[in-house]
């Protein structure tokens, strides 16, 4: 036993959880993601499993994303990205749901089955029934040779490595990348870009590794923020376009490893219902960068403020409109709205961190979870 207990805390390398660790590192994890794919200096972008597939991506009616859980949150961020950039029509399913409810899919569809583990078994039945009904089958992996990564006609790792945390961190931002680095190869393939503005993404893609570690430097701060809200009994998280996925997200982590309740909702939305829940004991954390439906966000932010709840705005680095109205700021640095999920999450992940320490759970081993979870 003593000998197990030194070998995890090996493992452990330093930090006190598994889960700090895999976040601190998603610079690496990124680059590992992107490496060999992302030629930016040539222009480019190489996926094998994209470029023996190409006629199958470019002449799809559709793209299906099935996935579960902070995978599924990838997908919605991916139909974003493949929306925006390679103006393919994207639809994005809990494959619990897609595969119970006979939905109409045909040889012309395009299945993108999104899973860390590899095995969950949700994504995998949904594979089988897409498979069934002569879709093309991609899978994006974390855990090489795993059975989604065996039973998907083509695919691409993410090369994050092991993520032990039963919340997944790295296994999500290098999702995001993955999928980002697909949407741009199709993007070029389709002629949706000028060869500038292709380039422009490439390199800014390759920058994000730096942002992210730049992130993390708010560690300190978000530890203060997360002594103020350790707390709380509910809490809301609201985002808007690529953000709002990021807000399910922020939401997700919170519940899963401090048992605090918390929802996460497109900003807009509030004024439909959850704006009810406002007053000053509910913490709303708020994705408002720059790029992004900056101005509505704003306007969102006035709307809580005027009903006295707390507002914890994550905000690109020397935003002064937020700071002015929110009571606590976090700053990301600046890059392409496509790419600011990747900076959003960090921050988000750090404060569940925190929390979850404070209130004295166990972060990497939340109760009543699994890390994979092979029965449905
Ligand atoms: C994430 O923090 C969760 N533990 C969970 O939602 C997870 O993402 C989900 O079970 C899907 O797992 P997979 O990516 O291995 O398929």
């Amino acid at each position: 036993l003593e000998l197990q207990m030194n070998l995890e805390e090996i493992e452990k390398g330093g930090y006190d959880h598994f889960m700090l660790k895999e976040i601190y590192e998603q610079p690496r994890a990124i680059k590992d993601t992107y490496r060999g794919r992302l030629l930016a200096d040539q222009g480019l972008v190489k996926m094998s499993g994209i470029e023996q597939n190409m006629e199958k991506f470019i002449n799809a009616n559709r793209i299906i994303i099935v996935a579960c859980g902070t995978s599924w949150h990838a997908g919605l961020v991916a139909e974003y990205i493949f929306e925006d950039l390679a103006r393919i029509p994207v639809e994005v399913e809990y494959a619990s749901e897609f595969r119970y409810r006979n939905p109409v899919i045909t040889d012309k569809d395009v299945l993108i089955a999104i899973s860390q583990s590899g095995e969950t078994a949700d994504t995998l039945a949904a594979i089988k029934l897409a498979k069934e009904k002569g879709a093309f089958v991609f899978g994006v992996c974390n855990v090489v040779g795993s059975s989604i990564a065996r039973e998907t006609d083509a695919g691409a790792y993410t090369h994050a490595g092991p993520e032990i945390g039963v919340a997944s961190t790295k296994a999500f931002t290098t999702q995001i990348t993955v999928l980002t680095l697909m949407a741009l190869r199709l993007a070029k393939a389709k002629g949706e870009f000028s060869e500038t503005k292709y380039r422009e993404y490439l390199t800014e893609l390759e920058t994000i590794p730096s942002k992210v570690e730049k992130s993390l430097e708010s560690n300190a701060l978000i530890e203060i923020i997360a002594d103020v809200y350790k707390d709380s009994t509910n809490c809301l998280y609201l985002g808007r376009g690529y953000n709002f996925p990021v807000a399910l997200e922020g939401a997700l982590k919170l519940k899963e490893i401090s048992y605090i309740h918390a929802e996460g909702y497109p900003a807009a939305e509030m004024k439909h219902g959850p704006i009810a829940l406002i007053d000053e004991h509910m913490p709303v954390f708020v994705i408002a960068t720059k790029k992004g439906h900056y101005e509505k966000v704003v306007s969102n932010i006035q709307e809580i403020k005027s009903r006295k709840g707390k507002i914890i705005a994550i905000v690109t680095e020397g935003d002064e409109q937020v700071r002015d109205l929110a009571d606590h700021v976090i700053e990301v640095p600046e890059t392409l709205e496509s790419l600011t999920p990747l900076l959003t999450t960090i921050p988000l992940q750090l404060l569940s961190y925190h929390i979850a320490v404070m209130r004295g759970c166990n972060v990497d081993q939340p109760r009543n979870l699994a890390k994979s979870v092979t029965v449905e």
